[in-house]
């Protein structure tokens, strides 16, 4: 497909068992509708490909001439998922001699450019500028929606015959590129949106949560961290002590099993969700991936009586789920994590659609310059969520026609 077309992708929420997913356990993810990733791609006459990243304030021009020079990875690497160690080495050589240095750069430059030459190697006059309403590295699969929204451009660009099971292998790759070893749990629920049952290797079973529209308020802590460095301080502490945290990722395998054997149930019962949420998070501050701001939601949701917390994601700071069992003192917890502690609480209904598309031939003269602004102003100021809302958002009242 020519540009311009926009495609974008939701953020998650991991419902149980992050971290015991990455050692091939159940975990149970659900897409978050309105947290999303736009990217837009446009044509340029400048025989360069250009990254517009303004959420990380990363923007980039290189030559066709230096992107040539790194070769394609082999295709037997580019059928099994697996990177090319020495194609990944001369895209971080050239992502040095760039100068960017920042790891979040380093990070998104090196999915960005390995994904490009897995998939359009000769292509160039490109601009990639993405936008997101959702927070950066804050446990909500930010990364995931990236690489999901970056795996479908790509496929369009290169014409190829894109279906979700493709979007979410290449989105897997970006994710490698970008965290090392992800379970895969984050790319393909902002690939396909909605609920899912995921355990590595196997077939995700999409769960159906519509007898059970759980409430829940997210609250971003604000407080920064790495999944990729939290999942190898999990993966130390399982090499030192492999008698002792195999237990406790079995246990989170068997708290994901049950969790979605009662959601998927036509009988709402909370009370034991409740406790599985309780048990989880207990279970995650054992392998050392909690954090002071977590312990403090935790404990101020039991003080008012709201329900049980648990950190969402890698943990580490990022963002915790409380399930709202009495909305009484809602108000107050709310006010609360705001005003006392500082941090912002999220209210989202889970589920939605996954990856979506606006073709070039859905984009009229009049839409493109509304896109061309928004995009552009986007780079010397952080457009207000509303507003992007307001011309992007997919749903039942979108201005564009997302598909
Ligand atoms: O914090 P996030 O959104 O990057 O989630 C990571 C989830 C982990 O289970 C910790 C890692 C993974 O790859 O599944």
């Amino acid at each position: 497909m020519q540009p311009p077309f926009l495609t974008s992708a939701p953020a998650k929420v991991i419902l149980f068992g992050e971290h015991s997913a990455v050692y091939g356990k159940h975990a149970i993810a659900a897409s978050i509708h309105s947290l999303r990733t736009y990217l837009y791609v446009t044509s340029t006459a400048d025989n360069a490909i250009t990254l517009n990243f303004p959420d990380i304030k990363l923007y980039h021009t290189w030559e066709s001439s230096s992107l040539s020079k790194i070769p394609s990875p082999s295709a037997s690497i580019k059928i099994d998922d697996t990177i090319d160690q020495q194609v990944a080495e001369q895209i971080q050589n050239l992502i040095r001699e760039s100068n960017i240095v920042d790891p979040l750069h380093t990070n998104a430059a090196f999915c960005f450019l390995y994904l490009y030459k897995c998939l359009i190697p000769n292509t160039s006059s490109l601009k990639f500028t993405m936008v997101s309403t959702s927070p950066i590295g804050a446990g909500l699969g930010s990364s995931a929606a990236v690489s999901v929204a970056l795996s479908y451009a790509m496929l369009q660009l290169a014409n190829q015959q894109t279906n979700k099971k493709l979007i979410n292998k290449w989105a897997f790759v970006g994710e490698k590129c970008i965290h090392g070893n992800p379970s895969g749990v984050d790319n393909l629920v902002s690939t396909h949106g909605g609920a899912i049952l995921y355990k590595k290797g196997t077939e995700a079973k999409l769960l159906d949560l519509s007898n059970n529209p759980l409430e829940i308020l997210l609250t971003y802590t604000k407080v920064p961290r790495s999944t990729k460095t939290l999942v190898s301080n999990v993966r130390q502490l399982y090499e030192i002590y492999p008698d002792i945290i195999t237990p406790v990722l079995d246990s989170m395998d068997s708290i994901a099993c049950k969790a979605s054997h009662i959601l998927t149930q036509n009988e709402p019962d909370f009370q034991p969700i409740a406790s599985l949420v309780d048990i989880n998070q207990g279970l995650l501050q054992s392998l050392g991936v909690s954090h002071e701001a977590i312990a403090k939601i935790c404990l101020l949701s039991e003080q008012l009586h709201i329900g049980p917390t648990k950190l969402t994601g890698a943990g580490g700071g990022g963002c915790t789920l409380t399930l709202i069992q009495d909305s009484t003192n809602l108000q107050k917890f709310k006010e609360t994590l705001t005003n006392t502690y500082g941090f912002d609480t999220i209210e989202t209904q889970l589920g939605g659609d996954g990856c979506l598309l606006v073709s070039n031939d859905d984009l009229n003269g009049g839409v493109i310059k509304q896109l061309d602004k928004l995009f552009e102003e986007s780079k010397s100021n952080k457009v207000d969520r509303d507003i992007i809302d307001s011309l992007l958002l997919p749903g039942p009242n979108q201005k564009l026609p997302w598909k």
